[in-house]
């Protein structure tokens, strides 16, 4: 599945930046240059910047850039080497794929492997729809008898699973793919008792579904027949390719049109997006029957800031849509409501009325979220004055957080009149609670201060227990052991470790003198006790521009260098610490020429390093840390390997590689969220004005939900 390396390069060739820019926004000349409005952040005014001569473009509001294919990448939300399929397309360029055959399959990643059994098992469900007798006479009528036309069921790549205990898994033995991988992707269960294993989907029709970039990598399934002991619905389990909490139904066929038409519709099932796909409404996707995820509304939110629920009309409808939905608020999307009535769904109302009908009744019948929620709670409550209070504070809850504080004050303005209550006790409400929220937030984090001290007082005194310590803290493939625990070994076994400096040769400076700052005025034994002066971000910028100047050039994954994955993760970040900011700045320049620097480079003081002259103690400084960031970890972790047999996870495993660089990131990033969460924290003290304090507080809120985030990924990284 490799693109070979001249089509990559006639790809690139072929795919002009203003061409493939302007597909998504709409570009207007500005001297040599042109501007748009940019796709990745909210904006008024256009800061995005697009150089044709250059073939590059860069924002200057989000500070994104790239070229056309990283441009693809990020506006389409794709991998590179999905990025070059789709430009592969738009210039009718054709890549050969290469026939995979089950061998070569070991070879894939495990998803990669997924990826491709199912693929194969949705042909297999689609021939079986459209090529067999019982295919066409029970799934293929039956989506018919619903009103699909083929193009639609060609869209969705429905199909149908043979009414038998193991027609797909012998269909997929005899073509070579390997039972475990079958069972792995969800389509096969094995029963525990017989140890007997068997189709997971027979005799129902399914629907595939895609991920963003359109790959299959799950299946929902509806039954055919009355059998109240069977589910409506079979849906694949959770697996290595699905993670249904991240998904949205449709969202592959919809996001253009989302994009377009600046707005999203919601739906709850599968036929819901189908049916009105086919009427002409594409901007459509489902959440499948459970309530939305974070996960989802960040995914609909790279396509638009609009949302539209569209949910049945029933109570149990109306309660659907009010889940869940302060979260979507908190993200700053602007939700709306639209239901349906006599217990209609979106699919069957389209059906009955038609696609103009449908859309006229949509424009009438959409209300904004929180008049929608006002009236459906103030409707319960009824003349109970008590119920009454209630319902204020609970919408004052839901404007409150609404992150923009002008859309604050509209909602303010309306809800007041649609309580029949004064605005300003609307506001007042609110005032009180963000200090409440604030007063949590607070001792909150105070709380973590103590457990952090606590934690780093206990690690400092027993440094063995390194690896109870949170997952940050914890060693990654290649840290070393504990330093003192490390020494004592060291010295048991006769041998002293050779601290960095003695790399240097003896004419050389030190680092530090490269750029300003004095935090590397001196370099870093890493085998001695660290250096408490140090902040740990300088140790995260060190580690990166190690993992950069040894490894840079390793391909990650097919057609992704290190260098690319790390610069692309840090475009939005300057490192702090001399020399790795200027050393950050180097690669990025390097890499903008279509070049990775590599530690040979600084060593030999090439003139690629470069482009601007710099002074002989810079380059002296640069090539010392070449030296000493390549050299010693090694020599040790060889030492361990061959004097004391004990296993050293290795960096020149490319697994070991990608996870110590994508944990170095994570950290990097979390560090940096609580940098932003320490300084906000000390002014949110101090700062009197409630609008101020509010905006703080929202930033705040902001940047934990970041370092929350990166939490839970960096505990996957490390159990996973
Ligand atoms: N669903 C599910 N499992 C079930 C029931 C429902 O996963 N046992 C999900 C499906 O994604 C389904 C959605 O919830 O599409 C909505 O359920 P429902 O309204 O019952 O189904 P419809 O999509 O309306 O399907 P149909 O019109 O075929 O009855
Ligand atoms: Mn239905």
């Amino acid at each position: 599945m490799r693109i070979p390396e001249e089509t990559v390069e006639r790809i690139r060739q072929a795919a002009d930046i203003l061409e493939v820019v302007g597909d998504f926004v709409s570009l207007k000349r500005r001297g040599s240059n042109y501007i748009a409005c940019c796709p990745f952040h909210n904006e008024k005014s256009p800061s995005l910047n697009v150089n044709p001569a250059r073939q590059i473009y860069k924002c200057f509001g989000c500070g994104k850039a790239g070229d056309s294919v990283r441009f693809v990448m990020d506006v389409e939300n794709l991998g590179y080497g999905e990025a070059l399929r789709y430009l592969a397309k738009k210039y009718n360029i054709e890549i050969e794929e290469q026939e995979v055959t089950p061998e070569e399959q070991l070879k894939h990643t495990e998803r990669e492997s997924l990826y491709i059994v199912l693929n194969y098992a949705k042909t297999f469900f689609q021939d079986h729809m459209l090529k067999t007798d019982e295919g066409r006479g029970i799934g293929l009528s039956y989506f018919r008898e619903r009103g699909f036309s083929d193009p639609t069921i060609a869209a969705f790549d429905l199909g149908y699973s043979p009414d038998q205990w193991d027609a797909l898994l012998n269909d997929a033995q005899t073509k070579g793919y390997n039972p475990e991988l079958l069972s792995k992707a969800g389509l096969t269960v094995t029963r525990e008792e017989s140890g007997k294993v068997f189709d997971r989907f027979r005799g129902r029709v399914m629907f595939p579904i895609h991920n963003v970039s359109g790959r299959v990598i799950a299946f929902g399934a509806r039954i055919l027949k009355v059998d109240p002991k069977a589910p409506k619905y079979l849906n694949s389990p959770e697996t290595e390719a699905y993670h249904k909490s991240q998904v949205l139904y449709g969202i592959f066929q919809a996001k253009q049109t989302i994009r377009q038409e600046d707005v999203c519709y919601l739906t709850e099932g599968y036929t819901d997006v189908i049916s009105l796909y086919q009427a002409g409404i594409k901007n459509v996707v489902a959440s499948s029957g459970t309530s939305l995820t974070i996960e989802q509304i960040r995914l609909i939110s790279r396509f638009t800031q609009n949302v539209t629920i569209l949910y049945d009309g029933d109570a149990a409808g109306v309660k659907a849509a009010l889940r869940g939905l302060d979260m979507v608020l908190e993200e700053g999307l602007n939700v709306s409501v639209a239901t349906f009535p006599n217990g209609d769904d979106p699919d069957s109302y389209v059906r009955k009325v038609g696609a103009e009908a449908f859309k006229a009744y949509l424009s009438q019948h959409t209300q904004d979220f929180i008049a929608f929620k006002t009236a459906a709670l103030l409707k319960d409550a009824g003349d109970n004055p008590f119920k009454r209070a209630e319902v204020i504070t609970e919408i004052v809850g839901s404007i409150t957080r609404i992150p923009d504080p002008i859309k604050r004050q509209v909602f303010f303005q309306s809800t007041a009149r649609q309580l029949s209550v004064d605005e300003q006790t609307l506001i007042s409400e609110s005032n009180r609670l963000i200090r409440k929220q604030h007063d949590t937030q607070v001792k909150d984090y105070e709380r973590q201060q103590e457990r952090d001290a606590r934690n780093a007082a206990r690690d400092g005194g027993n440094t063995t227990q390194r690896s109870a310590a949170p997952a940050q803290n914890r060693p990654g493939p290649h840290d070393f052991p504990p330093d003192d625990f490390f020494n004592d070994f060291l010295d048991e076994a006769g041998i002293s470790p050779a601290p960095r400096e003695e790399n240097v040769p003896a004419d050389q400076p030190g680092a530090g003198q490269t750029s300003s700052g004095a935090s590397g005025a001196k370099p870093t034994p890493s085998l001695k006790t660290p250096d408490a002066a140090r902040p740990p971000l300088a140790y995260q910028e060190e580690e990166c521009i190690r993992l950069l100047m040894n490894y840079g050039t390793r391909e990650l994954e097919p057609g992704i260098t290190l260098c690319h994955y790390i610069l692309s993760e840090l475009s939005d970040i300057d490192f702090q610490h001399a020399p790795y900011d200027l050393i950050l700045t180097l690669y990025r320049e390097a890499f903008s020429r279509g070049e990775t620097l590599t530690a040979e480079d600084f060593m030999h003081q090439r003139p690629n390093v470069s482009e601007a002259p710099m002074t002989s103690q810079q380059s002296n400084g640069l090539q010392y840390q070449a030296i000493s960031l390549t050299t010693q970890r090694y020599e040790i972790s060889n030492q361990w390997q061959d004097k004391f047999h004990i296993f050293v996870p290795s960096e020149e495993d490319i697994g070991v590689l990608a996870e110590a660089a994508y944990g170095n990131i994570l950290r990097l990033k979390k560090l940096i969220a609580e940098e932003r969460m320490h300084d906000l924290l000390q002014k949110i003290r101090t700062v009197k004005d409630p609008a101020e304090s509010d905006q703080l507080m929202a930033d705040y809120m902001h940047f934990k939900r970041v370092d929350v985030e990166i939490a839970r990924l960096l505990g996957t990284v490390i159990s996973g």
